[in-house]
């Protein structure tokens, strides 16, 4: 009995450590790099990111937004860089920033993306060799671009690790137009080959994958309200009772960015409510 009370009362110890100190700063030093952090899942996930300690450099095309978010936050924290990531020169820049202001990078979120026309078949009209050009420099050029740079500073320290938006769509067909499908599903094939050739620097590399989330690019591409976008999600969820937001995806990027997931690379991590087991075969 009293050698139980003492394995509660260390237990409980533990976790209040654990609570008030390192769980409660997950980030604790590092310097972050986030494209599309001007809005949506980038946008949260620059505020998790400081709230955790790290030091974000935000770069995206939205100069205006991104520029007021760093100022909200923190310009000790939070930096703005103008970064077309279809621009190689923009990424290293992006980059070479991170390192001349904090010395070091240590995560990479490659999560610039867009969502370009509306049809899902190769039949109509909408496709066209150059929209599928547009998504394939946004959505799979500039994740290549962001990964090559990372590397390229990662390696050398022997440390790092870079995170990739996909999607839900990056296990399924006919969920979304066909171009975008394609792009999610390249990006997760650049993960893993990252991962493989990253790791004997101790470079990790991993995917996460929303499902459908009212963002700025999700109410655009369908032509919907936020609330409409969520009751469509709702409708169509495996999960009921929860309504994913962009705070959730975020979350689980916090989870493959920070030392908790140090052993985990060359995963995709489906953020989806259990969505794609439903639908896989
Ligand atoms: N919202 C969803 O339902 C959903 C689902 C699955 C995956 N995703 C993916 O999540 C990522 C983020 O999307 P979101 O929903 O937060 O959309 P969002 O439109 O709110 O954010 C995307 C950000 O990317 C930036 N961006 C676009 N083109 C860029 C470029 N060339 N260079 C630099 N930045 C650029 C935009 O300015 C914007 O700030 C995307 O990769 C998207 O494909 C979104």
């Amino acid at each position: 009995m009293e050698h139980l009370d003492l394995e509660r009362g260390n237990l409980q110890a533990m976790a209040s450590v654990s609570v008030g100190s390192s769980i409660a700063r997950r980030l604790e030093g590092k310097v972050a790099v986030i494209t599309g952090g001007a809005s949506g899942i980038g946008e949260c996930t620059v505020k998790l990111f400081v709230r955790h300690g790290a030091r974000v450099v935000v770069a995206d095309i939205k100069d205006e937004k991104g520029r007021s978010l760093c100022a909200a936050l923190g310009l000790d924290v939070a930096s703005y860089v103008h970064c077309d990531v279809t621009s190689e020169a923009d990424v290293k820049n992006a980059v070479d920033t991170a390192v001349s202001l904090h010395g070091k990078l240590d995560i990479m979120f490659n999560n610039a993306g867009v969502a370009l026309g509306r049809d899902h078949g190769f039949l109509n009209g909408e496709h066209s060799a150059s929209l599928f050009e547009r998504m394939m420099a946004v959505n799979v050029l500039g994740v290549y671009l962001g990964t090559k740079h990372a590397a390229r500073v990662m390696a050398p320290a022997r440390s790092g690790c870079i995170v990739t938006t996909a999607s839900s769509v990056s296990a399924l067909g006919g969920m979304a137009p066909a171009f975008y499908t394609c792009s999610k599903y390249a990006v997760v094939g650049l993960m893993r080959s990252a991962a493989a050739e990253l790791g004997k620097f101790g470079v990790r590399a991993n995917c996460v994958s929303p499902h459908l989330l009212a963002t700025p690019m999700t109410s655009a591409a369908l032509g919907m309200t936020d609330e409409e976008v969520e009751r469509l999600l709702d409708a169509g969820a495996n999960l009921k009772g929860v309504t994913a937001k962009p705070e959730d995806i975020a979350e689980a990027v916090l989870y493959l960015a920070s030392d908790e997931s140090r052993y985990v690379s060359g995963h995709n991590l489906f953020v989806d409510g259990g969505f794609t087991v439903t639908k896989s075969m």
